[in-house]
């Protein structure tokens, strides 16, 4: 048990670093980008801005804080399932000073209620979890609004400081024994609906890559014809690669013949070889694995190779644990605007030698997003519920642009198997051979 005091001055600190975010990257650019559409997919950035301040107000000023509405006429604009992201241009929104002047006007209230809050009695404020769903929300927003930085065109407007490169070469593979373990959480604070209840599964020993898949070994697979041959895809892989034209990572720009290049945030450069391949849907990361002779991991998989400790027996928050991510174990946070060589982290490695499970690359797996046993939606069906059964696959790990209180060994993401503008990339497993997981 954590003190409340502690769980206050964090739960302040998240939402300080969230709205620094939401800050820099809503003031880097002109009023008129603001409110541009850079692609269909993304809403204006100005949306994004109000939509963080809107959720916070409902949530702590109105809900928790129980006071009366700070806009009480702007709900509807607002609401993500009222009005898809190609619509929101359209819409009559707070302009980016009325924005800016919302979102300061609820966080001054948010900072009153968090101070009177006792962070315990209804399960929503239980050790301060709304507040730290809060602070998960307006990062989420902030990676996508990352993600509509490099969908827009022109000169780049945000710089940081080049990723790290290898420290340690981290073996091809790793084999995960046959075991039960425990998948999910129950006791995490921070922990969403979707990631609860704790529950036991059991798998086959399995092998999976050591780190992601990089952009040297992507080349590879398009060189030897992996967007030609369509029996590396599944068939809607395949029907959605003619239709959509694939022919390479979205930002990769063709350089020569087999010699490529990529737009990275308004800057085109050589291939980083070493890198982690990113901006692949799950069509193209279920092709590459066919073509290597492997297969994406499940969403168990992946989360017994990042929190199964073979030693207790117990499950990590992290690879490497149970302490928060810092500098030197994983690339997250937006510290970098790339991911990070393959080697980088070993601070970072889970007990069995797996390597960069989190930050640099959402990871895709085969699993679709379906509900834990004992699921129950809390503290609305619109966060998760909703999302069951649809046509979405489960990401896991966080990107160079997941902020740590939005990313830990048992977050979910989601989405749909076409969708290459996130940062997501893989890495792939493989069944053992009769006798090869016998230790
Ligand atoms: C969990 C990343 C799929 O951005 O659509 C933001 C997060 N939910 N506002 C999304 C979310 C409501 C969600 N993802
Ligand atoms: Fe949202």
């Amino acid at each position: 048990m954590t003190a409340p005091e502690v769980v206050r001055s964090r739960l302040a600190e998240d939402l300080a670093r969230a709205r620094e975010r939401s800050r820099s990257l809503t003031e880097c650019v002109d009023d008129a980008d603001l409110v541009a559409q850079h692609s269909p997919l993304m809403s204006p950035l100005v949306w994004d801005l109000a939509h963080i301040g809107n959720q916070e107000e409902l949530w702590l000023v109105r809900d928790v804080g129980g006071r009366d509405p700070v806009r009480g006429d702007i709900d509807e604009l607002y609401d993500a399932f009222r009005h898809p992201r190609s619509t929101r241009p359209t819409l009559p929104l707070l302009n980016p000073a009325q924005a800016r002047s919302y979102v300061a006007e609820v966080r001054g209230k948010v900072w009153d209620v968090l101070d009177r809050s006792a962070l315990r009695g209804r399960p929503l404020e239980q050790d301060g979890f709304v507040f730290a769903m809060i602070a998960q929300h307006e990062q989420q927003h902030d990676e996508t609004m990352l993600a509509t930085h490099q969908l827009r065109s022109g000169p780049p407007v945000l710089t940081a400081p080049a990723a790290p490169g290898a420290r340690t070469v981290p073996a091809r593979e790793v084999i995960v024994p046959a075991g039960t373990f425990e998948m999910g959480t129950s006791t995490d604070p921070a922990a969403l609906d979707n990631e609860r209840p704790a529950h036991r599964v059991t798998l086959p020993a399995f092998a999976i890559d050591a780190a992601p898949v990089t952009n040297g070994q992507y080349v590879e697979f398009v060189a030897d014809g992996g967007y030609r041959r369509p029996e590396l895809w599944s068939d809607r892989g395949w029907a959605h690669r003619m239709s959509a034209g694939l022919e390479a990572p979205q930002f990769w720009v063709r350089a020569d013949r087999d010699d490529w290049a990529h737009r990275v945030f308004g800057v085109t450069r050589p291939l980083q070889l070493r890198r982690p391949v990113v901006h692949v849907c799950f069509f193209e990361a279920q092709a590459y694995a066919r073509w290597a002779g492997r297969r994406l991991p499940t969403e168990a998989e992946w989360e017994r190779a990042a929190r199964w400790d073979p030693v207790t027996g117990r499950s990590r928050r992290f690879p490497w644990g149970d302490a928060d991510p810092t500098e030197t174990r994983a690339n997250l946070g937006q510290r970098h605007l790339e991911p990070a060589e393959v080697g980088a982290y070993p601070d970072g490695a889970s007990p069995l030698g797996v390597h960069q499970l989190i930050g640099d690359v959402w990871e895709w797996t085969s699993s679709d997003f379906l509900p834990y046993p004992g699921f129950a939606a809390f503290p609305y069906r619109e966060y998760s519920d909703v999302f069951y059964g649809g046509d979405y696959k489960v990401l896991r790990g966080g990107s160079f642009g997941t902020d740590q209180v939005a990313c830990r060994g048992t977050f979910r993401n989601w989405d749909h198997p076409v969708r290459r503008q996130i940062f997501a990339g893989f890495r792939c497993a493989r069944d053992l051979a009769p006798g090869e997981g016998d230790v």
